[in-house]
């Protein structure tokens, strides 16, 4: 769906990394957002949102593992993990400087069950809030070298117009949330491939280095929700069906119009 023009200005394996992305979302992001984004008026806007988001996704990780995947004891461990970023988000507290995170979460974690679930949702949580806090304080230095000033900012309305779509009963809300988590990893990717030709080369380079991991997370949450719907007749036979409904949720939230800019949302009100 990305036009060839624009891959063919990506390197070759980055291309690759985006066609499975491109098949799984259901609509590319509109040619309006690019336009609005690559504007140096929003550069400000783009990049605090974008870090907003980094620590949302790290938020997000560490909620799935103490939901479904840490024992008591463990939640106990990580409860104060993200307060330094949280304190700066929410506070404009610090100096911008934050734990190293090789040592601060190099624990043992257990698990609350002797499950493969529990087991593989701490390992592939735990690797993906690592690397989104890294992310968020990279988004920061980039900040910093492009002198733009961290300020508070709303949430787009994106995350919240896919949650409330979520199965209110177990183990089908744990699946559509892993679902979600898919499908905001896939267009995070694949907006940052179709941005970074756009903007400023040291961001556009920055923004391309991001790629490989959030493709990543893509896949870990999507084989998440496999592995939860296996485990259950009717999710595993309704799953190809459900990934295809939220799905659509998604692309009407990314190709309806959206009032407010953000990393992710609709068409520009101004552009009609
Ligand atoms: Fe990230
Ligand atoms: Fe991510």
């Amino acid at each position: 769906m990305i036009p060839t023009s624009q891959l063919s200005q990506l390197p070759a394996h980055f291309a690759a990394l985006i066609e499975p992305i491109d098949a799984f979302l259901q609509c590319p992001t509109p040619e309006a957002w690019l336009a609005e984004a690559a504007k140096p008026s929003n550069l400000q806007t783009l990049l605090v949102d974008h870090c907003n988001c980094e620590l949302k996704a790290a938020q997000t990780g560490l909620l799935m593992m103490r939901r479904y995947g840490l024992s008591l004891d463990a939640i106990e461990l990580i409860k104060d993990w993200t307060k330094p970023f949280e304190d700066y988000v929410y506070f404009l507290a610090g100096d911008g400087k934050f734990p190293d995170k090789k040592a601060a979460f190099s624990v043992e974690l257990a698990a609350k069950d002797e499950t493969p679930l529990a087991r593989d949702i701490i390992r592939k949580m735990l690797a993906l809030v690592k690397e989104e806090l890294m992310h968020f304080e990279q988004v920061l230095d980039v900040m910093r070298r492009q002198k733009v000033d961290y300020v508070r900012l709303s949430a787009s309305r994106y995350a919240g117009g896919m949650i409330k779509k979520v199965r209110t009963y177990e183990p089908a809300a744990l699946m559509d949330k892993l679902v979600i988590g898919a499908l905001i990893e896939a267009r995070s990717c694949e907006r940052f491939a179709r941005l970074a030709p756009r903007l400023d080369p040291a961001i556009g380079q920055f923004y391309l280095r991001l790629l490989k991991s959030e493709a990543r997370h893509y896949q870990d949450y999507l084989s998440l929700a496999q592995q939860v719907a296996e485990q259950d007749v009717k999710l595993a036979a309704g799953f190809d069906q459900r990934v295809q409904e939220l799905a659509e949720v998604e692309a009407s939230l990314i190709a309806s119009e959206d009032t407010e800019f953000r990393f992710h949302s609709g068409v520009p009100a101004t552009a009609h």
